[in-house]
């Protein structure tokens, strides 16, 4: 079989590669927007930006969640801004008033304009679905359901956090890394690195030799068994099914649901800034958002080692695919797969190179 060879350089470092990532691949996968606990009343409402594009998520007095893009059908005002709560959503340039549900209510004078058909008027909705009380919108109106992207997930997730319908944030600890939003994504997504570069990892609880990472649809399952669960800084008796195994589901092309031993749910989500900088915030959860000392522990120890340790690999290769030295090299792509091999990043690379020549 022929070697696989690593992307070349200016996927990570061409800034022309990152403008078709936004109008291409960032406007036609499913990102995370936010949580929905964050507009749990109707007319409450959380701005936040994906591929450049300003969108908002509100409540609607319906209750359902809609998505629209943050832009007025008049000319242009941007409508709302930060988080807040609204009754309806009124532009702040001429007051032009719209429903939740996107059509346009009232505007000063417009009824002077003979023809001035209201109905014709109506925000620009973004597809958005629900997952695990997790907002995703997708800019593509075309694009196939969740579901489809990454099968089983939602089900599996269901199972291994039993109790998500009540969880919300506690905290999303924001880390500003200097290097491609790729660098960051591939570091997450291989455990060839680990031994090396987490101490914890070879004497944590993982079971390095049953690691593994595998594709489901454009998710990459990571799966392993535990050991030493005694060791643990909290307690993992959650009485659930899997309570003694980690896992996580990569819902490319930047979120990552993982779930510790004792059914403890924690989140990546990436945001791509430019073709040099990404932000990646670790979001942790309890029942009701109740600050939780065994999650704050756990936050702050994930931020001061794993998170640490690879800020510092992801902003040196950054570095190094910017030397005219850097030739990609082959993977290691065991046969047999497993914790040493970067058969998870074959399938990553090959999905970054779809996105951006087709
Ligand atoms: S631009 Fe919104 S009311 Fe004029
Ligand atoms: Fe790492």
């Amino acid at each position: 079989m022929a070697l696989t060879r690593s992307l070349e350089a200016r996927y990570y470092t061409d800034p022309a590669i990152y403008a078709a990532e936004c109008a291409g691949l960032l406007a036609r996968t499913w990102q995370f927007a936010g949580h929905a606990s964050q507009i749990s009343a109707p007319g409450d409402y959380f701005t936040f930006e994906i591929a450049g594009e300003s969108l908002f998520c509100i409540r609607g007095h319906d209750a359902v969640v809609r998505c629209y893009y943050n832009v007025c059908q008049h000319r242009a005002h941007q409508l709302v801004a930060g988080q807040g709560s609204t009754r309806v959503i009124v532009c702040p340039y001429h007051a032009w008033t719209y429903e939740l549900t996107g059509g346009l209510r009232a505007g000063p004078n417009i009824k002077s304009v003979e023809g001035f058909d209201r109905s014709g008027v109506c925000l620009t909705e973004v597809r958005v679905e629900e997952f695990l009380g997790f907002l995703f919108v997708n800019l593509d109106p075309e694009a196939a359901p969740m579901d489809s992207w990454y099968p089983g997930a939602r089900a599996e997730l269901e199972e291994w956090v039993p109790n998500w319908q009540v969880l919300e944030p506690v905290k999303w600890v924001e880390i500003a890394e200097n290097c491609n939003w790729k660098v960051s994504v591939e570091n997450y997504s291989e455990c060839y690195h680990c031994s090396l570069n987490h101490p914890t990892f070879a004497t944590g609880v993982v079971r390095p030799e049953t690691y593994d990472i595998q594709p489901q649809g454009y998710c990459l399952r990571h799966m392993t068994e535990c050991q030493n669960l005694d060791q643990m800084t909290y307690d993992i008796n959650s009485g659930f099914a899997h309570m003694e195994e980690y896992s996580s589901w990569f819902l490319w092309p930047m979120f990552s649901f993982q779930v510790y031993p004792g059914n403890v749910l924690n989140t990546y989500h990436w945001r791509a800034v430019d073709a040099d900088h990404v932000v990646v915030w670790r979001g942790w959860y309890s029942p009701d958002g109740t600050p939780d000392p065994a999650i704050d522990a756990l936050a702050r120890q994930d931020r001061e080692t794993t998170v640490e340790e690879d800020i510092r690999l992801v902003e040196s290769v950054q570095r190094g695919l910017k030397s005219r030295g850097y030739v990609p090299g082959p993977l290691v792509v065991d046969p047999d797969c497993g914790v040493n091999s970067e058969h998870s990043i074959m399938t990553l690379q090959r999905w970054m190179r779809e996105a951006v020549d087709g």
